[in-house]
């Protein structure tokens, strides 16, 4: 066997990604859930680099050749027709396969429309600067193809149509394994984006690539260095708050901890919809736990009864303990997942169990906190 290249010797890069191999793919959740959340296995054999626990993964993928292939048809051109793409001289299908953003619209492509569609009167209107607001409502779940069916009358050319198409972006994964634990791969843990929009299917452009397309075909994928690291001081205690897709790099934590055989305590706080069909990694938390890994586990299932139960409702079950393990023991809080509601609802439940555990002002609490941020004792990873 040839010896792995190392780092310095690597020819991989962001412009030039490593093309990996998809070993597993498997559901983490049971028959009648009502989310498709999935568990990957990567291969990085001969990649000759390094990830540490905390980073994320860029992840470059294909759109789905049935949408590709259904706007070549909707707008009459030819797969093989050459183009210049936004990265490349290629044909058509390649270009909408590989290069260009072809699910959500570009202010480009809405004026293309507007120009030239014989009655697209509303649209105009929308792209008035004033009327931004409204013009995102209506895009909302509306896609490139469904301006392309119902302008019927728009003649594209092949490069027209390219030319108004933004280009394709890689899409960032927490790594959800450590290297020391499974050398040579990476883990993702991934929601598959699907909704049912104006009578449309429509599918999330990578999670869906992951979960659908990538079988045999190389996932072209390049590490992301992040600050979301685990103590240097295995004795450091750490909280960690993961619902949902938020757990990918905690599993990354624990299995290193295992691994270096560190001794610090470990406290999990999990959240999903249904203890029956939504308890990710249930089988490696029990054991974890029966380990002496994780130290405590607090699960919140939001639908198992009348009203939410939410990661943040453990939180100030378990004030008191919180507050202790924060403050006299010099933990380290970590969370992960869903930026837009869930973080902020962790950081006000954090300040609660602050101000009233410890009894802070606000203002107290405010300065306890940003000193926690400074001191990198509070970290987050949200999305
Ligand atoms: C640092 C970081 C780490 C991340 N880690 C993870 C992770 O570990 N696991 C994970 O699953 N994701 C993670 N993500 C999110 C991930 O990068 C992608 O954004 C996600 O997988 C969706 O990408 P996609 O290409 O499948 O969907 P896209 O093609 O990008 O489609 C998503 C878009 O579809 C639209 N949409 C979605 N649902 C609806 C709806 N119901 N109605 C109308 N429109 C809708 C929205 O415009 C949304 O932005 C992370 C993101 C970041 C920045
Ligand atoms: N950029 C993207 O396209 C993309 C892709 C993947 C994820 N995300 C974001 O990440 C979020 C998380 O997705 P996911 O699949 O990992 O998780 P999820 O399954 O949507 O949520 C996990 C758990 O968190 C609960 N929850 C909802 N609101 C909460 C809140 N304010 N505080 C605490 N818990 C809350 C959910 O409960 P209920 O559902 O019962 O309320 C569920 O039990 C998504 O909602 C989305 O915003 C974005």
């Amino acid at each position: 066997m040839p010896p792995e290249p190392t780092a310095a010797a690597s020819p991989y890069s962001r412009t030039n990604p490593f093309p990996a191999r998809l070993l597993i793919n498997r559901s983490l959740c049971g028959e009648d859930s009502g989310k498709d959340t999935r568990h990957f296995e990567i291969d990085l054999t001969g990649w000759g680099l390094n990830y540490e626990v905390g980073d994320s993964m860029t992840v470059w993928p294909t759109n789905d050749p049935a949408l590709a292939d259904e706007i070549i048809r909707t707008i009459r051109a030819k797969a093989d027709e050459p183009v210049k793409s936004p990265s490349r001289e290629t044909t058509l299908r390649e270009a909408l396969l590989r290069d260009c953003r072809i699910t959500q619209t570009t202010p480009k492509f809405l004026k293309a429309v507007a120009e030239r569609a014989s009655a697209a009167p509303l649209l105009n209107d929308l792209l008035k600067p004033e009327r931004k607001q409204d013009l995102d409502t209506y895009l909302y779940g509306m896609e490139v193809i469904d301006f392309l069916i119902e302008h019927p009358s728009i003649q594209w050319t092949a490069q027209g149509l390219v030319d108004v198409l933004a280009k394709l972006q890689p899409r960032l994964y927490s790594i959800s394994s450590s290297l020391k634990a499974r050398p040579n791969q990476v883990h993702f843990t991934i929601d598959v984006v699907k909704y049912e929009s104006r009578g449309r299917q429509r599918k999330g452009v990578c999670s869906t690539f992951l979960a659908e397309r990538a079988e045999n075909v190389p996932i072209p994928v390049f590490p992301n260095t992040s600050k979301f690291r685990l103590p240097e001081d295995g004795n450091t205690p750490i909280i960690m708050v993961g619902p949902g897709t938020g757990i990918a790099p905690f599993r990354a934590f624990l299995q290193e901890r295992k691994a270096v055989g560190a001794k610090g305590k470990n406290w999990l706080f999990f959240g999903s919809q249904h203890e029956h069909c939504n308890y990710f990694y249930r089988d490696e938390l029990d054991e974890l736990k029966r380990d002496g890994i994780l130290t405590r586990l607090d699960c919140a299932w939001s639908r198992d009864q009348e009203g939410k139960s939410y990661v943040q409702h453990k939180m100030l079950e378990n004030a008191a303990e919180i507050w202790k393990w924060m403050d006299s023991e010099n933990a380290q809080f970590f969370v992960c997942g869903d930026a837009r509601r869930m973080a902020k609802d962790v950081d006000a439940a954090l300040r609660t169990i602050f101000q009233e555990q410890g009894g802070k002002s606000e203002e107290q609490t405010n300065e306890y906190v940003e000193k926690l941020k400074s001191d990198k004792r509070y970290k987050r990873d949200v999305y």
